[in-house]
């Protein structure tokens, strides 16, 4: 495909605006500035503008680290929503595959593949989710046999699926649990069921996918084809 029409692609610019963007010497292929609008770029060639990737024509998968203070959402009209984080084009396409509260830390995906996020949001595919939970009182050891049983939850008809809750560090009233669900509010009130409160909550895994080690609070990357194909 020849740049110029790859950048309208991938911007939703239009071909006088391409060619304008690659004239300005910002575009670069396999590392090497680009001025010629009809260079022929392959799908395994980097194109980068500005020092950034442009993801190419086709479906996004991000994974972003969320920082306290953002939520999962377009609008909020209070919070800053975690769309702000992204350097991304047709911001509107996005949508997160499963949302953290505004005070929840860590791992959202966020793509413009609905059949892709249903695999990881849909009850009916139990795909696992693993938070790192800091708790304002000790933790019970029968915790883990209580999460093991599911929870009741209030307004809640049914308990939750069972649960998978590890004891990291007693003192600090540390504890890594594992959920097969989404509801709202989920592991806060799961917790609150039992009579504890969570002082602050940071997811670190979905499915296979760990939040990566690089990235900083509100830094993101583009998932690998491995990472996509994992759901
Ligand atoms: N459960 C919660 O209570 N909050 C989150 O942000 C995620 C799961």
């Amino acid at each position: 495909m020849r740049l110029d029409k790859f950048l309208c692609d991938a911007l939703g610019a239009t071909r006088k605006e391409a060619t304008k963007i690659i004239k300005s010497g910002d575009v670069s292929v396999n590392g090497a500035v680009v001025k010629s609008g009809s260079t022929k770029v392959s799908d395994d060639c980097l194109v980068e503008w500005q020092g950034r990737e442009i993801a190419k024509q086709g479906p996004r998968y991000i994974m972003l680290y969320k920082p306290e203070g953002f939520v999962c959402s377009h609008e909020d009209g209070f919070n800053h929503t975690a769309f702000v984080l992204l350097d991304e084009v047709k911001m509107e396409n996005l949508h997160f595959a499963g949302r953290l509260d505004v005070d929840t830390t860590g791992l959202v995906l966020i793509t413009d593949d609905g059949k892709w996020s249903h695999r990881i949001t849909s009850p009916k595919h139990k795909c696992s989710k693993v938070y790192r939970v800091w708790l304002a009182d000790p933790v019970q050891p029968e915790y883990v046999e209580q999460f093991s049983k599911g929870i009741e939850l209030k307004n809640e008809k049914e308990p939750t699926l069972p649960a998978e809750l590890v004891i990291v560090d007693e003192q600090e009233n540390e504890v890594l649990l594992t959920i097969q669900e989404g509801k709202y509010h989920q592991v806060k009130r799961m917790f609150a069921a039992l009579g504890n409160k969570v002082e602050h909550l940071h997811r670190e895994q979905i499915g296979t996918l760990s939040l990566d080690e690089n990235l900083q609070p509100g830094e993101y990357r583009y998932l690998t084809q491995e990472e996509v194909d994992s759901f």
